[in-house]
């Protein structure tokens, strides 16, 4: 945190940027345009309820934009180079953390759409867009609260 607004004030960035700490799943205070997840939602230990909560800190006409590891669609044995890494963060890292906080379900780093899209549902979304961003190593999801 102290790191984090010693660079917005390098920048000259004080005046617009504040920083907070806290568990993603608990209520966000003040009301946003945007919520960005940034390679975070796969490492949350109760993904829908973070949804839920950035859901709830929109202003009408507001979205949240997921971003997260670029994964296939669907597991296909053997996956390519880039399954294989994924998988490989996910057994040595990823899973084991999450699981060491209690999560209520225990996605790793191989979060692929569908499972993006069900917890955007679960969370009460009514809109799901898996974004057109080609980029070697990240996926882009947009949700909408309707
Ligand atoms: C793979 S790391 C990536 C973080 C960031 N994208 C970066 O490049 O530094 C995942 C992050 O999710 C955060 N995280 C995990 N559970 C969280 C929660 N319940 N609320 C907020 N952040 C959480 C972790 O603290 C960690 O910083």
């Amino acid at each position: 945190m102290d790191e984090a607004s010693t660079h917005a004030a390098e920048q000259g960035l004080a005046d617009r940027v504040t920083f907070a700490l806290g568990d993603a799943a608990e209520p966000v205070s003040g009301r946003y345009d945007l919520v960005c997840v940034f390679e975070a939602l796969h490492d949350i230990a109760d993904p829908v309820a973070a949804l839920r909560s950035a859901r709830d800190a929109l202003v009408p006409g507001g979205a949240v934009l997921i971003g997260d590891e670029k994964v296939a669609d669907h597991f296909t044995a053997d996956g390519d180079l880039l399954e294989r890494l994924n998988y490989g963060f996910s057994v040595l890292h990823c899973l084991p953390a999450t699981r060491a906080e209690g999560a209520t379900v225990e996605a790793g780093t191989v979060l692929r759409p569908g499972t993006v899209r069900s917890y955007a549902a679960e969370a009460g979304y009514g809109g799901f867009t898996d974004l057109p961003v080609d980029h070697d190593l990240w996926r882009f999801y947009r949700l909408d609260p309707s």
